[in-house]
């Protein structure tokens, strides 16, 4: 179908029962995470300290309220395996109670609940026994979903067994930035093909324990464009960085997954290259290496803003043919500038891609409140919600309005 009006001035229509929501994940809001590995890296000086974070442990009500009070009808976040394993075969019913406690006043405030399993956090045990490098880490994974689903089952809307599989590959044991530090091409492919084989253990286990609960993933797509139109090599290499990175890890699950968790941040447009195969010729900056000239069009992270692509990855996801939640869509922008427009442009977006037939049933931003982000610390903000972190206090964001200006039909 062709594009028949500029998603940019639509007015922000949606289906009724859509849900519009924020998405966070535990290690990142909730602090006091001691029995991780990123706790334990944390103290070694590797990585920023996440100490308290959003005490999000216990101002979990007030977040929800505070979700609920901006137009939100739903949120995905995420429970810690480390506090609910803390040590192998040691279940934590007081941390069990504690997430029933989390689901139901996420119920009590209208939101429905999309819950994620693993959200790059290991418990410090498993970690030490090589994680997802060994298929005793996909066992363990196994075990703890089974468990996981007979104690909170009756409290979970929809369930994302593993988040981004790529970006926790290629940080962990590609680049070596992210816990565990390892810089190697054969570790890093069996980590993948651990992850889907602990994709479709967690699936089967939540399918035999729940019956037909909805089970996905969160799988972060990038939208890649050749760097030269018409040149036959950059398209090529587009095609073939595409297959990989985008399609690869949803074939090889599909048949597991009764939706897609899209998770959209990143355009890139690629050029060929006769040493290193492609360069990507748009740089999605590391934080930290951007400059003013740049500023407009990126996030503070560094990363091109381009709400088209997340339409174009949509339609991508068509032949799939399963129903989609948008997981993962936001922004750092710590002077909520630009997050206004991004939001509008972006909804505008997947409202067209709906229009052309893509399955979408819901729309998550990252993130709710500004928290820890990973390696670069509290400094990026992600959040509708500004965090003053010395104070804990939470103030809603400009930006939040836009979900108010959305009608449901
Ligand atoms: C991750 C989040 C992260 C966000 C922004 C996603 O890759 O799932 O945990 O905070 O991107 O970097």
């Amino acid at each position: 179908m062709k594009m028949n009006h500029n998603p940019t001035e639509t007015k922000l229509q949606f289906p009724k029962g859509f849900l519009m929501g924020a998405a966070s994940a535990a290690h990142q809001v909730e602090g006091d995470n001691i029995n991780s590995d990123w706790w334990y890296w944390e103290q070694q000086g590797r990585l920023p300290k996440s100490g308290l974070a959003c005490d999000h442990y216990h101002k979990f009500d007030e977040d929800f309220a505070l979700a609920q009070q901006i137009g939100l009808n739903a949120m995905r976040i995420s429970i810690e395996w480390a506090k609910i394993e803390p040590e192998e075969g040691r279940w934590n019913s007081a941390a069990i109670e504690h997430y029933k406690k989390v689901l139901q006043s996420m119920k009590a405030r209208g939101l429905t609940r999309m819950v994620t399993l693993w959200h790059w956090t290991l418990p410090k045990w498993m970690a030490d026994k090589g994680g997802f490098e060994t298929h005793a880490g996909v066992e363990a994974f196994a075990r703890y979903t089974w468990f996981v689903a007979q104690n909170l089952g009756s409290e979970v809307d929809l369930w994302v067994t593993i988040n981004e599989p790529e970006v926790y590959t290629n940080g962990g044991y590609r680049q070596g930035i992210k816990p565990p530090f390892k810089k190697s091409l054969l570790l890093s492919r069996r980590v993948m093909q651990n992850l889907a084989e602990a994709h479709i253990r967690a699936y089967k286990a939540i399918k035999s324990s729940l019956g037909d609960a909805p089970v996905g993933m969160a799988k972060n797509n990038v939208y890649y464009e050749p760097y030269r139109k018409y040149n036959w090599l950059d398209r090529l290499t587009t095609y073939v960085v595409d297959q990989i990175s985008n399609h690869y890890f949803l074939e090889k699950t599909q048949k597991h997954m009764d939706f897609i968790g899209l998770n959209y941040y990143f355009y890139s447009k690629l050029k060929f290259d006769y040493k290193k195969g492609f360069e990507e010729m748009n740089h999605n900056f590391n934080y930290g290496q951007l400059s003013l000239e740049d500023s407009i069009n990126r996030s503070d992270m560094g990363w091109v803003l381009y709400p088209k692509g997340i339409y174009e990855v949509l339609l991508a996801l068509k032949k799939y043919r399963k129903p989609i939640y948008i997981t993962e869509s936001g922004l750092a922008d710590s002077t909520d500038t630009r997050r206004p427009k991004f939001l509008r442009e972006t909804l505008g977006w997947v409202r067209q891609a709906m229009d052309e037939g893509v399955d979408v049933k819901g729309y998550l931003y990252w993130t709710l409140t500004d928290n820890y982000e990973w390696q670069n610390g509290y400094e990026p903000r992600f959040g509708l919600i500004e965090m003053n972190y010395d104070t804990q206090e939470r103030k809603v964001r400009p930006s939040a309005k836009v979900f108010k200006e959305i009608t449901y039909v």
